[in-house]
């Protein structure tokens, strides 16, 4: 029988796109949107080629409503996974306007074409970043959303309280907030794989920059955290993890109301641990300096994901090696990212 249709918006971006392939993988059919504002058609073409199985990819804004209702008529579609927005910290202090226009706004638009339609099954990409800096670690989805120190994480916090009060409002509603900690990692054949543009804004995708040579030395943001070494702990997770994470999510958006999710791997590790890691992996020096601490880091979080054991039988299976292994396969074959094929066109693609 033939499985059920999955809109993915932000569906080129990093994690989106190992999504995709999950899902095509899986046996679901899927259409893409994205507005390529931070992306390149290229990682689709690539998932295509992986595969062996052709998704539908509409290049457009998930603010406009007009290509939203033109899609939904177009597309009997199931579910809808929600990652498209922007999603740099620093940059979103600097443009808070662009930040909540597409990470709010775009959510409600899509809720609105989407009730037009009668789809009522939403998977949303939210962070732990809504816990806030007060939240005892290992974070559980028992806490409350706590205070949130910039509109990137505001945002999320604003678009989970509005889903709450949407599934709240309209027993139709069945919707997974899934609070991601922090992906790392690339699809196992390196042809997929985090692409920032410019100077990147997160730990790993930086590293393997220095380690390819694009980029001289890692700045470590502090040294003087109340951690083991001095430096930020995290729990990384491999992207594919989480990608098989929105499968078993899916399943569960039979259920009518709201489900919220941890993924993680529920171990903290620092940022020293991650640089010996690379270095050990890759064969690769990666030199290191200590700059003061970034603002709004904090000391250590990572995931109580119990809950997503429990009822979505995920966990996070791949370990640090199999993470670190995969970002540098990615890295050293495409050591520009998608950038040298950047023009090359998919099939099955319209603009909207
Ligand atoms: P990404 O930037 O690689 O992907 C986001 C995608 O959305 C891009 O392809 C971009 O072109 C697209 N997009 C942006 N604005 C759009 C718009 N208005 N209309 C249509 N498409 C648009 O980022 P990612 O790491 O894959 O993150 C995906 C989602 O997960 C985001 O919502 C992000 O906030 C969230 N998230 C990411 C992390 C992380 O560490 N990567 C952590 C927590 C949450
Ligand atoms: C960051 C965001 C978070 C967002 C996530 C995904 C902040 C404060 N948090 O998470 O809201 O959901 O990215 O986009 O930006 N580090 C260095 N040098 C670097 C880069 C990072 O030392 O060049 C350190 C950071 O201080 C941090 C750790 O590495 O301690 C991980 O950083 P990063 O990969 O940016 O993830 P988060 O800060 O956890």
């Amino acid at each position: 029988m033939q499985k059920p249709k999955i809109l993915v918006t932000g569906g080129a971006g990093y994690i989106g796109s190992h999504t995709a392939l999950v899902l095509l993988e899986a046996g679901y059919e899927v259409v893409v949107l994205d507005s390529l504002i931070n992306a390149s058609r290229e990682s689709l073409r690539r998932v295509q080629e992986i595969v062996g199985r052709e998704l539908v990819f509409i290049e457009g804004d998930v603010r406009d409503r007009a290509c939203l209702d033109r899609l939904f008529g177009d597309h009997d579609i199931y579910a809808v996974i929600h990652f498209a927005g922007l999603k740099a910290v620093g940059e979103s202090v600097e443009q808070p306007l662009a930040y909540y226009d597409t990470n709010v706004g775009g959510s409600l638009t899509l809720c609105r074409a989407m009730h037009a339609a009668g789809v009522f099954r939403l998977v949303f990409s939210s962070s732990a970043t809504v816990y806030g800096p007060d939240a005892p670690v290992p974070y559980r989805e028992s806490m409350p959303r706590g205070r949130t120190s910039n509109p990137y994480g505001t945002s999320k916090s604003i678009v989970e309280q509005t889903l709450e009060d949407l599934v709240h409002a309209d027993g139709r509603w069945s919707v997974s907030l899934l609070r991601y900690f922090n992906p790392i990692g690339a699809h196992p054949s390196g042809r997929l794989g985090e692409d920032p543009q410019g100077v990147p804004n997160n730990l790993l995708p930086f590293i393997a920059q220095v380690a390819v040579g694009r980029r001289q030395a890692l700045t470590v943001f502090g040294n003087d955290y109340a951690t083991e070494d001095g430096t930020c702990v995290r729990d990384y997770l491999h992207v594919m993890d989480l990608a098989e994470g929105h499968v078993g999510a899916l399943n569960r958006l039979g259920q009518a109301g709201l489900h919220i999710y941890n993924l993680g791997a529920g171990k903290g590790l620092s940022v020293l641990q991650m640089v010996e890691a690379f270095e050990r992996i890759s064969l690769r020096p990666i030199p290191y300096h200590f700059a003061p601490r970034r603002d709004g880091d904090l000391a250590a979080f990572w995931a109580d994901s119990q809950k997503a054991e429990q009822e979505l039988g995920w966990r996070a299976k791949r370990g640090l090696d199999d993470m670190i292994a995969d970002t540098w396969r990615w890295q050293r074959q495409n050591p520009h990212g998608y950038r040298s094929e950047i023009n090359v066109k998919s099939q099955g693609t319209s603009k909207c």
